[in-house]
């Protein structure tokens, strides 16, 4: 079927017309679009997310006081709508044991942690000792103390220290720490991972400084190393993901090890 053509913006190419009224109102849509990191956002991306969450997720005391009792801390955690992804995603690989580097307030964790069975186990790491308690406090609200570790420390100490206790692999490893020792850890989490694990990473796309290689952010730097090493590896079935929502423009990276 032809697409209808309802006009055409500025560099000449068509806007269908199921896109007439949004464009009538949108000069993004006419313009092309400038790459102004420090600004970009939309409120039409917090009211999607915002009517979808408030579809799909119950009310939840235990994840408000999690939000409340975090609201020292950077506003950095995962958003809900993430929160629930990261959840099915455990459920749907049946997670018995999950790692995740970056603990914050607990927030990603609790989502997580929900999805483990009775004797599932997930270790948070995490640098700073009073996110941490802060974290502790909000996992116990959550009746989830029995289930998660936080552990302090520096994440490539922690992460060396797992290595050469020998337990038993995670099913499902998620990072989101410091931006530039990602690479570091997600070759770690390789280490620690079985055939079928999946590691999930945070904040790899940061408004599209990843591909910003004239500047020299060691997050972004971070970032891109992380994406080729993925790419370089035939032990992996790598995904990226670009998001939008309440956090802004973001994405994860996947990979599904197919052999440890
Ligand atoms: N996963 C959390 C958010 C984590 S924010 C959530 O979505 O709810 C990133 C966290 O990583 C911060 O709490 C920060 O203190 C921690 N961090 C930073 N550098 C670290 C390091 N080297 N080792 C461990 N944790 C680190
Ligand atoms: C930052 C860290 C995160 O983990 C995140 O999800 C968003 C921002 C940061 O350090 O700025
Ligand atoms: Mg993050």
């Amino acid at each position: 079927m032809a697409l209808e053509v309802a006009g055409s913006n500025p560099a000449g190419h068509p806007i269908p017309s199921f896109l007439a009224t949004v464009a009538a109102g949108c000069d993004r849509l006419r313009t092309p679009p400038t790459l102004d990191s420090s600004t970009m956002n939309d409120d039409r991306w917090d009211a999607v997310d915002a009517y979808a969450t408030g579809l799909l997720q119950p009310a939840d005391p235990v994840l408000d006081a999690a939000i409340k009792d975090s609201a020292e801390l950077p506003n950095i955690a995962v958003s809900p709508a993430q929160g629930q992804f990261l959840h099915v995603l455990a459920q749907a690989i049946k997670a018995r044991r999950i790692l995740e580097i970056g603990t914050l307030g607990g927030y990603s964790a609790i989502w997580m942690a929900r999805a483990l069975p009775d004797d599932g186990r997930l270790i948070s790491l995490e640098l700073d000792p009073h996110h941490a308690e802060v974290a502790r406090r909000n996992i116990a609200r959550a009746g989830l103390d029995a289930k998660v570790e936080v552990r302090v420390g520096a994440a490539l100490d922690s992460l060396a220290a797992l290595r050469e206790s020998g337990g038993e692999p995670f099913d499902l490893v998620f990072i989101d720490a410091d931006k530039r020792n990602t690479p570091a850890y997600f070759s770690t989490a390789v280490d620690l991972a079985h055939a079928g694990s999946l590691i999930v990473v945070d904040n790899v796309v940061r408004q599209g400084k990843l591909i910003e290689t004239e500047t020299d952010d060691p997050d972004a730097e971070g970032m891109r190393r992380l994406i080729e090493q993925m790419g370089a590896d035939r032990r992996l079935s790598p995904a990226m993901i670009q998001t939008v929502g309440v956090k802004g423009w973001d994405g994860f990276a996947f990979a599904l090890v197919l052999e440890a």
